[in-house]
C-alpha cells in the first residue's frame, strides 16, 4: 500500500508527524511526504521538521505566496503531476489550509482515495478561507477522522454519515511524543522571563490583521496589558508586514513587550505551558491550551472547536477590550478543566489501524 501524506503550512507539520511515525511501523506501507511549500521560511517550516523529527519531504513543490486562487491553483496543477507519477492508494490531508484543499481536489479528480484528519470542524463563518477549505475537503474525502463528537453533527447536517471516525486529536499526540524535549526547553531563560509572569499573544488571522480597524484594536489591547504583564508576542509574517504597512510596529517597542519572530514547536509549547494565559486567534492553540490546562482567550467571534469552550479552558472574547481585561483579572477563578475524550496521545495509532483495514 502506498500512502502520500501532504503538508503545506505550519499547523500541518504538527499534525502529520505522529501519523508518519505510526505509518513507519508497518513494513507493508510505503509512505511518501509531499510539502507544497505554502510555508517556506525556516521558522515556519524547517524548524518544525527538526523539532518534530520529520525527515525531509520526499517531494517539495515550492509553491507559496500569491492570492488564494493562485496558490490553490498552482498547487493543484503540480500535485496532480505527483499523483500521476507516484500512483498512491491513499492521500492523507490534514487541517484546513489551502494546500489541504488543493491536494484533496487533485486526488479526487484522479479517483484516488482521501483521508482527512481533523474533519467536521465548522466555524459557520464563510469569510474564513479555512471554512471553505474544510467543507469542500470533507465533502470529497473517503475517511473523515474527527477530533470531537460535535463534528459528527456538523457532518450529518451536510449529508455525510459514512466513514466518520472519532479518533481524538492528533495535535495532542505531538505534545505527548515531544514532552521530554518540551520540558527541557530553555526558551524562558533565553527570553528572560519567569513562569506565570507573562501572557503569550499570537494573532495572524486575515480578519484581525489585514484590517486597520481590527489591527489597531489589537495593538491597543496589547498596549493596555503591557502595563501590568509581560507580553510575549511572536510575529507571523502577515502580522509583521501589516503592522509595518499601517505604521503601528514602533508603538509596540516597549520593555515589557517581547517581540520575537515565529517560535519553533518545542519552545512554543513550553511557552504555552508556563504562561499565565494565552491570547490567540489560532485554532490549534485553543486545543493545546485546553490539553495543557492553560486559560485561553480567543480573539475571534466564534470557534470551530467548541469542546475547548464546553470542556476546556477556552473563552471566546473577540476583540472586546473590556471583556479581555475583565477575563484576565479573573484568571484565578478559571479552574483546570477536563481533557476532552480521546485527546490521549493515541490518535495516530487509531487512524492507522482504520486505514490498514
Ligand atoms: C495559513 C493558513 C491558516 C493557518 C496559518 C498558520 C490558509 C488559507 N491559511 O495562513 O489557516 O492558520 O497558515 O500559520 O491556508 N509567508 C511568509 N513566509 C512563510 C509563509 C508565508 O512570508 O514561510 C507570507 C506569505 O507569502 C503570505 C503570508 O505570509 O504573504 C500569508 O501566508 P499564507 O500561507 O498564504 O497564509 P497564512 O496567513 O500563513
Amino acid at each position: 500500500m502506498k500512502i502520500l501524506c501532504v503538508v503545506g503550512a505550519r499547523p500541518n507539520f504538527v499534525k502529520i508527524s505522529p501519523i508518519i511515525k505510526e505509518l513507519k511501523k508497518h513494513k507493508k506501507i510505503e509512505t511518501l511526504l509531499v510539502h507544497t511549500g505554502q510555508h517556506y521560511e525556516y521558522n515556519l517550516s524547517k524548524s518544525f521538521f527538526e523539532d518534530l523529527n520529520i525527515n525531509d519531504p520526499n517531494i517539495f513543490l515550492d509553491i507559496h505566496g500569491g492570492s488564494h486562487g493562485e496558490q490553490t491553483g498552482k498547487t493543484l496543477i503540480e500535485f496532480e503531476k505527483v499523483l500521476l507519477k507516484e500512483k498512491p492508494n491513499l492521500v492523507i490531508v490534514v487541517g484546513d489550509v489551502n494546500s489541504t484543499l488543493a491536494c484533496a481536489l487533485a486526488s479526487k479528480k484522479l479517483g484516488i482515495k482521501i483521508a482527512h484528519i481533523e474533519a467536521g470542524l465548522r466555524s459557520f463563518n464563510w469569510n474564513m478561507p479555512e471554512e471553505i477549505n474544510r467543507v469542500i475537503v470533507d465533502r470529497i474525502s473517503d475517511y473523515l477522522f474527527i477530533t470531537e463528537r460535535e463534528a459528527v453533527k456538523n457532518l450529518r447536517k451536510e449529508g455525510l454519515e459514512n466513514n466518520v471516525f472519532f479518533v481524538g486529536n492528533i495535535m495532542i499526540d505531538s505534545i505527548h511524543n515531544n514532552l521530554d524535549k518540551i520540558k527541557r526547553s530553555d526558551i524562558l531563560k533565553r527570553l528572560d522571563i519567569k513562569p506565570k509572569e507573562y501572557i503569550l499573544f499570537t494573532t495572524h488571522r486575515p480578519e484581525n490583521v489585514d484590517s486597520l480597524k481590527n489591527l489597531k484594536k489589537i495593538v491597543s489591547i496589547i498596549l493596555a496589558l503591557h502595563k501590568e504583564y509581560k507580553i510575549v508576542l511572536p510575529l507571523h509574517p502577515r502580522t509583521k508586514k501589516n503592522l509595518e504597512i499601517y505604521d503601528l510596529f514602533d508603538s509596540l517597542i516597549k520593555d515589557s513587550i517581547i517581540l520575537v519572530p515565529p517560535i519553533r514547536y518545542v519552545d512554543f509549547i513550553k511557552l504555552e505551558m508556563d504562561s499565565l494565559c494565552v491570547l490567540t486567534d489560532s485554532g490549534g492553540i485553543q486545543e493545546e491550551t485546553t490539553f495543557l490546562g492553560i486559560p485561553c482567550l480567543t480573539l475571534r467571534e466564534e470557534t470551530e472547536r467548541p469542546i475547548t469552550v464546553t470542556e476546556g479552558t477556552n473563552k471566546i472574547v473577540g476583540l472586546d477590550y473590556d471583556k479581555i481585561i475583565s477575563e484576565i483579572k479573573n484568571l484565578k477563578l478559571v479552574k483546570k478543566r477536563k481533557v476532552p475524550e480521546l485527546w490521549d496521545g493515541r490518535t495516530a495509532e487509531r487512524i492507522v489501524d482504520i486505514i490498514r483495514k
